[in-house]
């Protein structure tokens, strides 16, 4: 796909290598929770492709829900506002859940949405991210099912988004915008 204007995009995960690494993630999870249901719930919308793909390599039975939150505004930094936009269609009492994110970076947007579900009383509460940025905590959260760690560059495709862009890039790609922006 090409980049609008004159943003340039070089890939940093490829497809290949992210299609093996989320089945090993579902492995993960298969095996942890053996025997039970898992509820997954996508947090809107970065998150819609990896939970897509994680939910149909999990061998168990499973549910799935979503939950949209607003932290950044269009461009590339956190408001450090968190509000939740679209809340979960059901109660999660008593479920083993997994929130699926698509990035941990500086843990706010996580830390927040932990808090918010714990007081609904899931059995477990465990996060699965694609990616983390570990070097931009500012919250102390992180990840039980991690796909890749990656330095501390602004990413777009496999979900991730500029402004809304390039969600639909199957590499993850790293972003450079041009000087002027
Ligand atoms: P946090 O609250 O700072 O951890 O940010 C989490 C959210 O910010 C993610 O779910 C993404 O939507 C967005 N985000 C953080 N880093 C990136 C990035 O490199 N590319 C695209 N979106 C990002
Ligand atoms: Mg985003």
């Amino acid at each position: 796909m090409k980049a609008s204007g004159n943003d340039k995009l070089k890939i940093l995960l490829r497809r290949s290598a992210i299609e093996k690494r989320v089945r090993e993630v579902a492995r993960d999870i298969t095996r942890d929770f053996e025997g039970e249901r898992v509820h997954l719930i996508g947090v809107l919308k970065g998150a819609c492709i990896f939970m897509s793909d994680l939910v149909r390599e999990i061998n168990l039975e499973t549910s799935i829900d979503f939950i949209a939150v607003s932290s950044y505004g269009k461009g590339k930094e956190s408001s450090g506002q968190v509000r939740v936009l679209k809340d979960l269609d059901s109660s999660i009492e008593g479920l083993s859940v997994i929130l699926v994110e698509d990035i941990l970076d500086t843990g706010l947007t996580l830390s927040y949405l932990l808090r918010v579900l714990q007081q609904r009383k899931p059995k477990v509460l465990r996060v699965a991210a694609l990616l983390d940025k570990p070097s931009r905590r500012l919250k102390q959260v992180k990840g039980d099912y991690v796909g890749f760690e990656i330095p501390n560059e602004f990413v777009v495709g496999y979900g991730l988004d500029y402004a809304e862009r390039y969600r639909n890039l199957k590499d993850v790609c790293v972003l450079t915008l041009p000087e002027s922006s």
